[in-house]
C-alpha cells in the first residue's frame, strides 16, 4: 500500500482538486497549500467526499517562506505537484508584474525550500503555449521553447528554464541526492470528475472556449463569440488538441511514478494528440445538451494560432501516458459540472 505523503500547490483550483481526488484514490496521502487566489476550500471538502478519504489543506502562499518549512517540518514530503499559479493570458498582460511575481517567485521560494529539506521530486505545470508560434502545428517536445506571446506564456518557460538549471547544477556537481523534474505542458484541458463535484469555476467571463460554451448553454451568457472563421483550418476556426481533466491528471500519476528512477528535467506533452475545431466544439455540446448554442464569428484574438495539437508519442513511450477519454465523454462531464452547479462553488 502506498503511503508516500505529496505536497500539492494549489491544490484546491480546477486541475489541482482531480489531481487530489486521484493521488487520495491511489493511496497517496495528500497536503494542499493555496493561497485560495483562485479557488474556494470548497472544492476540497468535496475531494475528500468523492475520495472518501480526508487530506490536510494550509492556506498559504507558495511565496511565504516560513509556512512552506512549516509543511515540510511537519510532513515527510515525497514530491511537489506544483499547479499554484495564475493563468489568465489577457490579465497578464495588464499586471505582467504580478504574474512574474506569482509564477516565477513563486516557484523560486518553492524550490527553495524544497532545497533546504532535501525534497527534490517536482513535477510542473507547464503549458503548450511555451512553443510560442512554430511552423508546425503537430508539437513534439523537440520544438524550441520559444516566443511565448504573452506574460503568462513567457512565466512558464522562464520557470522551465529555472528547473532545467537545478537539475543541470546537480549534473555539474555529481550531487548524491539530485534533482528529479518533470515538465508536463498541457494542451488545452476540459471537463470535470464524473461525480459533476468538482469542474472548473472561472472567475468572471470566461476567457477560454469551453467554460464560456457551457455557460451559453446553461443560459448564464447569451452568445458566443467565435474568435476568427477565416483560418486554415477544416471550417476556418480555430483548432485545438481538448484533454480530459482527468486524463491530464493520470498523466501525473505516472509522471509521479516515473520519479526515484534517477535525474534530471524532462518535458513530455500532455494531449490527445488530435484537434477539434470551435464549431466542432459547439456541435458537440449541442449533441450533448439538446440546446442551440448561440454564436457568431467575429474577428481573431490575438495572439491565437490557427491549429495546434500534440505528438503525445514521448509520454506514450516513456511514461505510459496516452489520454483514454473522447470528446462527448469530455463535453458530457463538462456539462453534468456546468448544470449541476450553475454558479460554481457558491
Ligand atoms: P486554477 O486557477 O484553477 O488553480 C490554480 C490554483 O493555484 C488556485 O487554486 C489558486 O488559488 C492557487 N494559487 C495561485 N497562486 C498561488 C500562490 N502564489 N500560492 C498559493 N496558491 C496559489 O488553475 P488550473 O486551471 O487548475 O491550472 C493549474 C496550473 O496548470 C496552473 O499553473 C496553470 O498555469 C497550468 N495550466 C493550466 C491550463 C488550463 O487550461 N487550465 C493549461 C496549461 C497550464
Ligand atoms: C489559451 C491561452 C493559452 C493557455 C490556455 C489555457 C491564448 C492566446 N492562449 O489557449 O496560453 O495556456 O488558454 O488557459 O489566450 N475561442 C473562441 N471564443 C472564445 C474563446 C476561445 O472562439 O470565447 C477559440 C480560440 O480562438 C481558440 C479556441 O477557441 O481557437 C480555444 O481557445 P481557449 O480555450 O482560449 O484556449 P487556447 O487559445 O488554446
Amino acid at each position: 500500500m502506498n503511503r508516500q505523503k505529496i505536497l500539492v500547490t494549489g491544490g484546491a483550483g480546477y486541475i489541482g482538486s482531480h489531481a487530489c481526488v486521484e493521488l487520495l484514490q491511489e493511496n497517496y496521502d495528500v497536503v494542499v497549500i493555496d493561497n485560495l487566489s483562485n479557488s474556494k476550500s470548497d472544492s476540497l471538502a468535496r475531494v475528500e467526499k468523492i475520495a472518501g478519504k480526508s487530506l490536510t489543506f494550509v492556506q498559504a502562499d507558495i511565496r511565504d517562506k516560513q509556512a512552506l518549512s512549516n509543511i515540510f517540518t511537519a510532513h515527510d514530503i515525497y514530491a511537489v505537484m506544483h499547479f499554484a499559479g495564475l493563468k489568465a493570458v489577457g490579465e497578464s498582460c495588464e499586471q505582467p508584474i504580478r504574474y512574474y511575481q506569482n509564477n516565477v517567485c513563486g516557484t523560486l521560494t518553492l524550490t527553495e525550500v524544497m532545497e533546504q529539506f532535501g525534497v527534490k521530486k517536482i513535477i510542473f505545470s507547464s503549458s503548450a503555449t511555451v512553443y510560442g508560434e512554430p511552423d508546425t502545428v503537430k508539437y513534439t517536445e523537440d520544438l524550441p521553447v520559444f516566443g511565448a506571446t504573452n506574460p503568462y506564456g513567457k512565466s512558464k518557460a522562464m520557470v522551465e528554464d529555472i528547473l532545467k538549471d537545478l537539475a543541470q547544477a546537480d549534473v555539474l556537481s555529481n550531487a548524491s541526492k539530485p534533482w528529479e523534474i518533470v515538465l508536463l505542458r498541457y494542451f488545452n484541458p476540459i471537463g470535470a470528475h464524473i461525480s459533476g463535484l468538482i469542474g472548473e469555476d472561472p472567475n468572471g467571463i470566461p476567457n477560454n472556449l469551453v467554460p464560456y460554451v457551457s455557460q451559453v448553454a446553461v443560459g448564464k451568457l447569451e452568445q458566443l463569440s467565435v474568435f476568427g472563421g477565416d483560418y486554415p483550418t477544416i471550417d476556418g476556426t480555430g483548432v485545438r488538441d481538448y484533454i480530459h481533466v482527468v486524463d491530464l491528471v493520470k498523466g501525473h500519476l505516472c509522471a509521479l511514478n516515473s520519479l526515484g528512477k534517477g535525474s534530471g528535467c524532462k518535458a513530455y506533452n500532455l494531449g490527445a494528440g488530435k484537434g477539434y475545431s470551435v464549431l466542432e466544439i459547439i456541435a458537440a455540446f449541442e449533441r450533448i445538451t439538446e440546446k442551440t448554442i448561440q454564436y457568431k464569428i467575429v474577428a481573431r484574438r490575438t495572439g491565437d494560432v490557427a491549429e495546434n495539437y500534440a505528438d503525445p508519442g514521448l509520454a506514450l513511450r516513456e511514461l505510459g501516458w496516452k489520454t483514454e477519454k473522447q470528446l462527448d465523454e469530455m463535453v458530457a462531464d463538462t456539462w453534468r459540472w456546468q448544470s449541476q452547479n450553475p454558479s460554481g462553488y457558491e
